[in-house]
């Protein structure tokens, strides 16, 4: 459906793009109404921002343009859903929102701060403090238990033992794994393994959390209680979240798809205005097939005949 719908955006671009702009400003309006004054626009409320993002791999003589001009605002609190094709670019979009590598042109803002210039060593700081990893492949560290694969970034951030046993402790109980804190990684199932990945991500209280296809190596069941506290997180903390995902129905419980092709973002859709389409589109498949049906439509004209008649 959202394929169908991107390609139906895709034919209609400009004029979604203008569509787009206009809600931009709108939401833009609603949020300065409400908490700045009006001569503002809402860039207090943009907590990353990409312009013109570009990302050249050079492999010998060959050169890959990852990302080819990449432009995104993401709000404050907002959960974003990123799909597109194997290949399009979304890994390296994220490891370049969560301070892993530089792009080779253009600026990155993280909380206002251009990110796109910093050395090394700042951007482990950001790293640690404000962004939290959800990768595929859960990446923890397998001679650990459960409870230190959590407490690790919060070695990092100089906290002392005490507190990182309490910390790792709180997380690994809010991902329903108090149980299993003493557990190594093989000892769990893929699903506990990344509850283990939540809870590591959440330690530091990032402001962002990154997650790269979270439920990609899930059975479904799995995936759903992953992607519940990633939902549970946004709602109560006000985290904001972007999530790559190749399931469209797990898209759907982001606030906003931005669909990558091809190191750029063709389309962002509005997750309310896919539900709100898709339910007309039902309704409207409903009344064509009641219309088709020839006992709906006997009656139909005998009701029409005694209306007449009447
Ligand atoms: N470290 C790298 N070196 C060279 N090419 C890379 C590297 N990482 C990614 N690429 C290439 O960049 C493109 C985008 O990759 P990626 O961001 O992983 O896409 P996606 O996550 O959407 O599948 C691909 O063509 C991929 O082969
Ligand atoms: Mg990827």
């Amino acid at each position: 459906m959202i394929q169908k719908f991107v390609g139906r955006i895709g034919r209609v671009g400009k004029h979604v793009g203008r569509v787009g702009k206009r809600m931009g400003s709108h939401i833009g309006r609603l949020i300065d109404d409400e908490k700045a004054p009006m001569n503002r626009e809402n860039a207090h409320d943009i907590v990353i921002e990409l312009q013109n993002v570009w990302k050249t791999y050079v492999m010998g003589e060959v050169k890959v343009h990852a990302l080819r001009g990449l432009n995104l605002q993401v709000r404050k609190g907002e959960f974003l859903a990123v799909m597109g094709p194997s290949g399009s670019g979304k890994s390296t979009f994220m490891n370049m929102v969560g301070c892993l590598d530089i792009p080779s042109k253009g600026k990155i803002f993280l909380d206002g701060r251009d990110i796109s210039l910093m050395k090394e060593s700042d951007l482990a700081q950001i790293r640690g403090k404000k962004i939290g990893f959800i990768f595929q492949k859960f990446n923890l560290l397998t001679t650990m238990t459960a409870r230190e694969n959590v407490m690790l970034p919060l070695t990092f951030q100089g906290i002392p033992k005490v507190k990182r046993e309490e910390i790792s402790k709180k997380y690994l109980e809010l991902v329903q794994l108090g149980d299993r804190m003493n557990h190594t990684p093989n000892e769990l199932s893929g699903g506990q393994q990344q509850r283990v990945a939540i809870a590591r991500a959440l330690a530091n209280s990032p402001e962002v959390i990154l997650a790269d296809e979270p439920t990609g190596n899930l059975d479904s069941q799995s995936g759903q209680s992953v992607l519940e506290f990633l939902k549970k997180l946004h709602k109560e903390k006000g985290t904001t979240i972007i999530m790559v995902t190749h399931d469209e129905k797990i898209a759907k419980h982001a606030d906003r798809i931005a669909y990558l092709k091809d190191g750029m973002i063709v389309a962002h859709l509005d997750v309310d205005t896919i539900k709100l389409k898709e339910a007309q589109d039902a309704a409207m498949e409903k009344e064509d097939k009641s219309r088709r049906d020839p006992k709906i439509m006997e009656k139909r004209i005998s009701v029409h005949k005694i209306i007449t008649a009447m």
